[in-house]
């Protein structure tokens, strides 16, 4: 497993509905983590490990060894209130940073790993994680939000993350699109319920 990297197609792709967990899905999770700390992050959404899922993890204190590890599984936002700009980065754009305006605070519904629901109102740090993740599930980037000002000053960098993406999937460390689609169904038929739109 490892961490995809924009323009990857999954980036874009609305992931599929969580419907079961097993061991297996939890030993990835556990991995996610792994990756999510190794890259110094502080919340990794499935499909940023090739994984077409509603899901992500997160932790605030991006240490091990210290916060809370959090999983939320078929995470809905709803009751933006108030707006807050902060500087935001991704690991699939790694050392691209910009300010993203978002809502404050937000409430969450999602599952945990044990199927208990998790039914919060979350505001600070952990509002923001929890939004750009979600956004994740659904095909958004950080830079999608940017105005357009902001846009055009990290357009240089996406540049040059596609290049680095078209050589290595040149070299054939990326696979190509109708083997993508395949390893996404297969997840899918595994855990997930297809998302009626899948393309965002
Ligand atoms: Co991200």
């Amino acid at each position: 497993m490892q961490i995809v990297h924009y323009p990857h197609p999954i980036l874009r792709y609305r992931s599929a509905a969580v419907r079961r967990v097993d061991a297996e899905l939890r030993t990835i999770v556990a991995e996610m983590f792994e990756l999510m700390y190794e890259d110094k992050g502080v919340g990794l959404a499935a499909n940023q490990v090739n994984l077409p899922l509603r899901l992500f993890v997160a932790n605030p204190a991006g240490d091990r060894d210290e916060g809370e590890e959090l999983v939320f599984i078929n995470p809905v936002i709803s009751r933006p209130r108030g707006s807050l700009e902060s500087e935001e980065g991704c690991l699939s754009l790694p050392g691209i940073y910009a300010d993203v305006t978002r809502p404050a605070s937000v409430h969450v519904h999602a599952y945990d790993l044990d199927g208990n629901e998790i039914d919060d109102d979350v505001d600070g740090f952990l509002a923001r994680i929890v939004q750009h993740e979600t956004d994740h599930l659904s095909g958004t980037m950080f830079f999608d939000r940017l105005p357009e000002a902001a846009r055009l000053s990290v357009e240089p960098a996406l540049q040059d993350s596609d290049i680095v993406f078209r050589q290595r999937r040149t070299e054939g460390g990326i696979p190509d699109d109708a083997q993508l689609q395949s390893d996404w169904a297969e997840w899918i038929a595994r855990y997930g319920q297809p998302a009626s739109d899948p393309i965002a």
